[in-house]
């Protein structure tokens, strides 16, 4: 297998420790934001100086109304856009000079609508485009999309057309697409949305084994249930800025943040609230097991 690409790269290129492709446990890689500012062509400043260190292995949650700016802002991690201003970086690199091609390597984006990601004629073929890509040897392709299709649930679905497809299983081809190419960083942008009790028990899942591994994750959401149960670290956005970063726990405490970003805490939390608990339980397991103390 050709594993130059990614383990020996020239000085230039991004450096990945210990790449998932060549078969070994890809470690997760840290990620920082630096006041980056990004206007589209069309004038709207979807982001206007955030700043974010996300440490490697945290799995974070990004959360905000619509058109705060949380896809502008993800999508700066694989190179898609550039800051107008600031700095964008990805372990040591610095995104800006480097192509899409290249921060694939490390930053795994599931797109939020999967047809803007998926191309091909056969699942198959979506899911082997970025390991063949990284330059793996065909059996590792086919053992790749093989792990990565089954992890999402969609093991018997190899030779169909993603069209045949519904909606929620087109999005988890597309993270298939993702988890294949086995990067330091993994980027979903809403990947509940679509998805029955099933889907989102297997996209905890996929992100509690990410974790595992110890990958970086980063989860778009407008779930606050989902968001409270899986991350350990919630981000508040409204107007292309961060207008709250911490714990669960404390963002959702925080009830003038919510207010601005249109964000609702999430239902136990707002319950235990409203019975005047000082505890904010974040899993119906924890709001049964402080029951009896009242
Ligand atoms: N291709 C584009 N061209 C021009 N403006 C855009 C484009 N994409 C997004 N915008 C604008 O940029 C701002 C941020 O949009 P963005 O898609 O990043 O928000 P978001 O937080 O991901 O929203 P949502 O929750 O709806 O996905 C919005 O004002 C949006 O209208
Ligand atoms: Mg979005």
């Amino acid at each position: 297998m050709n594993t130059n690409s990614v383990s020996e790269p020239s000085a230039n290129e991004p450096k990945v420790n210990e790449p998932g492709m060549n078969g070994r446990s890809a470690r997760g890689l840290g990620v920082s934001f630096t006041d980056v500012r990004f206007a589209y062509p069309s004038g709207v400043q979807a982001l206007d100086g955030v700043s974010i260190d996300i440490p490697a292995g945290q799995r974070v949650a990004i959360v905000g109304q619509n058109g705060a700016g949380k896809t502008t802002l993800v999508r700066h991690l694989n190179g898609i856009f550039s800051p107008t201003s600031g700095q964008v970086v990805v372990g040591d690199t610095d995104t800006k000079g480097h192509t899409i091609a290249k921060l694939s390597a490390l930053v795994g984006y599931v797109f939020q609508n999967p047809d803007e990601q998926l191309f091909a004629r056969k699942v198959r073929d979506d899911v082997a485009f970025g390991p063949k890509n990284l330059g793996a040897e065909p059996e590792r392709i086919d053992e790749l999309v093989a792990t990565a299709l089954e992890r999402v649930g969609l093991a018997g679905e190899t030779d169909t057309h993603p069209h045949n497809l519904s909606l929620s299983e087109r999005k988890r081809v597309a993270l298939a697409a993702v988890l294949a190419m086995d990067t330091p960083v993994v980027v979903l942008d809403e990947p509940t949305t679509g998805q029955d009790q099933r889907g989102i028990a297997l996209i905890a899942r996929i992100i509690a084994d990410l974790t595992a591994q110890g990958r970086t994750v980063i989860a778009i959401t407008h779930d606050m249930d989902f968001c409270v149960e899986n991350f350990d670290r919630v981000i508040v956005m409204a107007l292309g800025r961060v207008l709250a970063d911490g714990s669960p726990e404390e963002v959702f405490a925080k009830p003038d943040v919510l207010e601005q970003a249109r964000v609702e805490a999430p239902q136990l939390m707002r319950l235990s609230t409203a019975l005047g608990w000082s505890d904010r339980p974040r899993t119906v397991a924890e709001f049964v097991d402080k029951l009896p103390a009242r």
